[in-house]
């Protein structure tokens, strides 16, 4: 370990503890879950607002939820660097997720204010608000505001109790109509760079602590819903029988298949039978899909596959097929000169030949990129386990990243991003 690592093993501590300080809000007493606009998001707002102030930022929440702080350069109003990542949560969620993104970052502007450093740019921490998409179905609200892509039709999204998006704002004292002043104009911003567990077992693989981001999976995803016909579990004999959920299950399978034939990655995530009675046949099943891949082009090349088995299942099984997006994210390139930063932080941690990984996972860079370029440092996590309360991190690691994500806030001032 270099003795700089060695010597942020204090401010790895702190923000470990945060990060179990934060899994303690949470919505369920018996597991970690927090979402959008939720009382509990409000309280850990709060506590990240704290923290933000005794690293001596200056804080507020914007008009989209986003928990936010900002410490000056060598003058004041000067654009910023953004650093930061997200604090909602999946159901049953680890607690490093997004959280240990936004403890790093108010590390790192904590360790700026007390260097006394004077950089050519303000920094700024946001903790976004909503990157799940666990209450309402559609990711990247909190980053979607803040890069000015909003799009009004979400408004009426309901959460699983029926409350709306903008009933939801209200209950969290916010006013829709104040929404867009969370968009943040491009001359505003130098950048943003965030770190993030990985998710994915690479890292550990190479036996490394880090890595750089050079891209992030394109994501769609669906809801599908296949509708045949309910009867009688006894009466109705199978080759009368048009059971919607075991032409879902023929085509899960087939998600599988498909994916690792095509080289992406398609997961169903969720299902329901209805009317769900134990002794009906199910006339409806409706089913989530995630598909992703490095390209568009395979992801895209992978739901015709999918769609093509869907409607063989339906007219051999006599179902009907229907298929709602609900999210689409195009993959999104890492800003080249902002991933060199991040590289150089790493190489400043004593690892020569940082590691490149393009991100199988969703981040908030995917929105942030509407408006500014992004980069991005992986964290390893244990067994790449993560969206799972076994998430679990080295504190020498989350050191090593303290110290490439200062680094890598200095490369950017040494680059003066601040020239167009
Ligand atoms: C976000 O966590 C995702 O689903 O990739
Ligand atoms: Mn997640
Ligand atoms: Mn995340």
């Amino acid at each position: 370990m270099s003795s700089a690592v060695d010597a942020a093993l204090i401010d790895a501590a702190l923000i470990l503890d945060r990060c179990d300080e934060l899994a303690a809000v949470s919505s369920s007493p018996d597991h970690l879950v927090r979402v959008h606009l939720s009382p509990e998001h409000a309280a850990a707002n709060a506590l990240v607002a704290g923290w933000m102030a005794e690293a001596g930022l200056s804080t507020w929440q914007d008009a989209a939820g986003n928990q936010c702080g900002r410490l000056e350069g060598e003058m004041p109003g000067l654009p910023a660097l953004l650093l930061g990542s997200h604090i909602d949560t999946v159901p049953d969620a680890g607690r490093y997720d997004g959280m240990l993104g936004v403890l790093l970052a108010i590390a790192v502007a904590g360790r700026v204010r007390d260097a006394g450093l004077r950089l050519p740019f303000a920094l700024e921490v946001v903790a976004f608000s909503d990157e799940e998409g666990t209450r309402f179905g559609t990711a990247l609200l909190g980053s979607r505001a803040l890069a000015g892509t909003w799009n009004d039709q979400w408004w009426n999204l309901s959460d699983a109790a029926g409350i709306t998006l903008v009933e939801a704002f209200q209950d969290f004292g916010l006013d829709p109509a104040r929404l867009p002043s969370a968009f943040r104009r491009p001359e505003s911003l130098v950048g943003y760079l965030e770190a993030h567990i990985e998710q994915g077992p690479f890292i550990e693989d190479a036996d490394r602590s880090l890595a750089v981001v050079t891209s992030i999976a394109g994501a769609r995803r669906f809801t599908l819903a296949l509708t045949g016909h309910a009867g009688h579990a006894g009466g109705t004999p199978y080759d009368r029988r048009r059971d919607a959920l075991v032409g879902a299950s023929e085509l899960v399978v087939a998600v599988e298949r498909l994916s690792i034939a095509d080289g992406t990655i398609g997961t169903v995530g969720r299902m329901q039978a209805f009317p769900g009675g134990v002794n009906v046949i199910p006339g409806r099943a409706e089913f989530s899909l995630d598909l992703r891949a490095e390209h568009d082009a395979d992801r895209d090349e992978c739901l015709a596959h999918i769609r093509s088995a869907a409607a063989e299942i339906c007219a051999r099984r006599g179902l009907e097929y229907t298929e709602t997006e609900i999210y689409r994210a195009d993959a999104v390139p890492c800003d080249a000169d902002l991933r060199e930063v991040v590289a150089t932080g790493i190489r400043s941690t004593g690892d020569a030949e940082p590691l490149e990984l393009y991100s199988r996972a969703g981040h908030d860079g995917v929105a942030v990129s509407a408006v500014t370029g992004f980069a991005m440092l992986f964290v390893r996590c244990a067994g790449g386990v993560s969206h799972h309360p076994d998430e679990s991190v080295r504190a020498a690691d989350v050191a090593a990243a303290v110290v490439a994500f200062e680094a890598a806030v200095l490369a950017v001032a040494e680059r003066d991003f601040t020239q167009p």
